[in-house]
């Protein structure tokens, strides 16, 4: 009998990097890994097929489409200094450029498991009736995304309309899905070092070991009162190779995957960040934070998250999964990680190298 084959569209980037060795240790199956780099994906199992392309590529996703009975779609521009900058690029990225696979998947029976974001609840958890509840719920938050000259809303409207789309695919034309809702995944790997090996401004975690790897401050946008809920890729991963394995469980399901227990402010992510990066690096900097506004550090039509907290109910009970992981066991191996990748990209003195124009703001 033929081994299962499945797709992984993005591959190379932080969850597939994680995702691709997890699966592999756990199933036997074929992986396709499809994306434009694989410097992350290290691993050598024979099962493993690259294919260094874009998902626009023409026939591309008619071919995997062809050999593979499950696409898993981690392609995204999800980087919110990106949202008001290229917002067109962020469109086609999530949402145009999928449509295709979406009506391929359903015309030739093909499952798909698509990473859609917590995003799309938008501004903070409210109920049908507007109020405020404290956890994001699959089927019970509404979401309430700004207006439309608020850019930074214009990822999670795309990814929503793709989700609607995926959704009225599977109602009406059959097609078996699984919409993945991430909440801030962090662990090795993820993001990169401007000017190292990327330009711009990265998420939140990688923003603050550029700083510190550089010496430079912290930067807390509006002084970092917002909150998120982390989750280390581990758990996280652990999460999906379950949607993978249950296919009937997982059936035409929306899944928030998350830690509700790791909620903190993102001051308080920085000052943990610091303080374990301090304890780990011989001679590292005292570290300083830095508040800034939303428009010096992303310009203008930037808006953003408040609160949010996952409800994982029902993950827990379809995949029969917990998160476990706290920040403080998760941190160190972060911090170790990019101190062994981009600490050598930096000399002893650590030179500050040119990079965003905010790094001398005031
Ligand atoms: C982003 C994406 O938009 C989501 O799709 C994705 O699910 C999520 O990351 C994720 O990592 O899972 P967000 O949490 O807003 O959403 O992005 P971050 O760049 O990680 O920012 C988190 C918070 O930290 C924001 O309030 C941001 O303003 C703040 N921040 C960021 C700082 O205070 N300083 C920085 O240097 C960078």
């Amino acid at each position: 009998m033929n081994r299962e084959r499945i797709a992984i569209l993005g591959a190379g980037g932080f969850i597939g990097s994680h995702l691709v060795p997890a699966l592999l240790a756990q199933r036997d199956c074929d992986i396709e890994a499809i994306d434009l780099t694989f410097d992350k994906l290290s691993n050598t199992d024979a099962r493993l097929h690259r294919s260094l392309a874009s998902v626009d590529q023409p026939g591309l996703l008619e071919e995997i489409t062809a050999r593979c009975s499950t696409v898993v779609s981690l392609t995204a521009l999800c980087n919110p200094s990106l949202y008001n900058t290229r917002p067109l690029d962020v469109i086609d990225a999530n949402y145009t450029d999928l449509v295709p696979l979406v009506r391929l998947c359903a015309a030739r029976g093909v499952r798909l498991v698509h990473f859609s974001t917590c995003e799309v609840y938008g501004r903070l958890a409210l109920d049908a009736g507007g109020h405020r509840t404290s956890t994001m719920n699959e089927e019970s938050t509404g979401l309430f995304l700004g207006s439309v000259d608020r850019e930074r809303w214009t990822y999670a409207c795309a990814k929503q309309l793709l989700e609607r789309v995926i959704w009225a695919h599977g109602a009406h034309g059959g097609l078996d899905f699984t919409i993945i809702r991430p909440f801030n995944v962090i662990g090795p790997r993820m993001d990169f070092v401007p000017g190292i090996d990327g330009e711009g401004l990265p998420r939140v975690l990688a923003s603050f070991m550029n700083a510190l790897l550089r010496g430079e401050p912290l930067l807390l946008v509006g002084g970092g009162g917002q909150r998120r809920s982390f989750i280390s890729i581990d758990d996280f991963v652990g999460a999906i190779v379950r949607v993978i394995e249950r296919p009937s469980a997982c059936r035409r399901q929306i899944l928030n995957v998350g830690n509700p227990d790791n909620e903190v402010s993102i001051r308080e992510l920085a000052e943990a960040i610091a303080s374990v990066y301090a304890a780990r690096v011989a001679g590292a900097r005292r570290a300083v934070f830095r508040e800034v506004t939303a428009e010096q550090l992303y310009g203008t039509g930037y808006d953003d998250s408040e609160q949010r907290i996952p409800d994982v109910s029902k993950a827990r009970s379809i995949l029969s999964w917990m998160p476990t992981t706290t920040l403080p066991q998760m941190l160190p191996a972060i911090v170790d990680d990019y101190v062994a990748r981009y600490a050598p990209c930096f000399d002893a003195e650590r030179v500050v190298l040119p990079h965003a124009a905010w790094s001398s703001g005031p």
